[in-house]
């Protein structure tokens, strides 16, 4: 018998919960059914052409196929900088508060092994993206999970945290716009945030994955607060905005000693992004706002499409203003994953559980807005049978 174990701290990870909606997709799908698939958020969009002509020229130029060191190649850097002061008004050192990732992901899986020891506490959102906590316990740090409450637009309240959890508190992570809920926050939210944070001596980080994928309001990020950058630091990522999930690439900024602190532990472990992927990616900077408006203007009429949809067949689902998901309360008695299973098994309908995002999304489902309006129509008719 083998003698390997795996480690106590990938034992704390959660069972993977869409492992049984997986196995009975793919079994549906073998057996000839028609799936209409508002499961993965991964955009059905193909990569801006402009995007994939630079990458295919960058490939062919041998210095891309060398380590891609200096933390990034400095013209990138100075083109995310220019990018976001342009869309938020910030100004950004290129080389100190900007720092080149393999995704969001990535810096968001290496950030707790960067600024927590084993036994401090990461403040973390309920329901969330499960990547918070795992990082979190791999870092060996421990979880103080903070409801978000529909009634409070899905933003934390600090106001519950004991003295214990905030002297061990050393990341608070925050994502707006927010994945499962579509809930965004406004200025005087992060400012909150800020001020907690600096109080506290705690590191706000905000997931900005979704930041270009707004359809009301304004586009807010955490470091338009004052003194933002002495307690905070932003992730964003080319996954969403530029249906570029798979030539993975997204990038950190704000703060420079914790960014100091991350590239250190990516020095370690990665060595950087690929050269020609961050080529590609500062034509994806250049792009004109246009093009971005298109993409959230396909996603704005398939979300109508759906909610619309939805609420003729008697199912109040909120519209959200922001990201391509429906989070919307499970009409049934059904607990999430079982109203789920029960769409997929008898109407083929691929949705999310919310319990996969944490015990406080259980009474919830969520939908996401990445295939056809026509295929989103399908979706809704299947639904309806079913409510
Ligand atoms: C909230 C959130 N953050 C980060 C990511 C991952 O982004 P990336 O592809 O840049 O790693 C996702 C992907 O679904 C997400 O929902």
């Amino acid at each position: 018998m083998s003698r390997i174990r795996r480690s106590e701290r990938l034992g704390k990870l959660p069972p993977y919960l869409f492992v049984e909606i997986d196995r009975v997709k793919n079994e549906l799908l073998e057996s000839g059914a028609d799936v209409v698939d508002l499961g993965i958020g991964d955009p059905d969009l193909p990569t801006f052409p402009e995007i994939v002509s630079a990458l295919r020229e960058a490939c062919t130029d041998p210095a891309t196929h060398r380590y891609p060191l200096q933390r990034g190649d400095p013209s990138f850097k100075r083109a995310i900088a220019r990018w976001y002061e342009a869309r938020y008004g910030v100004s950004l050192d290129p080389e100190r508060e900007v720092l080149p990732l393999i995704g969001t992901k990535e810096g968001i899986g290496h950030l707790p092994l960067a600024v927590m020891n084993p036994g401090d506490v990461a403040l973390i959102p309920d329901p969330a993206f499960p990547i918070y906590p795992a990082a979190t316990w791999l870092a060996g740090g421990e979880v103080r999970l903070i409801e978000l409450k529909e009634q409070e637009g899905f933003l934390p309240s600090f106001t519950g945290l004991t003295p214990r959890d905030l002297d061990r508190a050393k990341l608070l992570f925050l994502n707006y716009p927010n994945n499962p809920t579509g809930a965004v926050a406004d200025i005087a939210f992060f400012k909150t945030a800020v001020d907690f944070a600096r109080e506290h001596g705690i590191l706000v980080l905000n997931d900005a994955a979704y930041s270009e994928v707004i359809y009301e309001g304004p586009r807010v990020s955490l470091l338009q607060i004052d003194g933002a950058k002495d307690v905070g630091i932003e992730f964003h990522s080319f996954s969403k905005t530029f249906n570029k999930t798979g030539s993975r690439l997204g990038f950190a900024i704000g703060n420079p000693e914790a960014l100091e602190a991350l590239a250190t532990v990516k020095d370690n472990v990665d060595s950087c992004v690929f050269t020609a992927i961050q080529r590609a990616g500062e034509a994806a900077l250049a792009l004109p706002d246009e093009r971005l408006e298109e993409l959230v203007d396909t996603y704005r009429r398939r979300r109508d499409v759906l909610v619309d949809g939805l609420h003729k067949a008697g199912w109040n689902v909120p519209r959200p203003r922001a990201t391509f998901y429906i989070w919307a309360r499970v009409p049934t008695a059904e607990r999430s994953q079982e109203f789920c299973a029960r769409l997929l098994r008898d109407g083929h309908v691929v949705t999310t559980p919310g319990v996969g995002f944490g015990a406080a999304g259980d009474r919830y489902v969520r939908m996401a807005l990445t295939t056809t309006e026509d295929r989103i129509a399908e979706a809704v008719a299947r639904i309806k049978r079913m409510l």
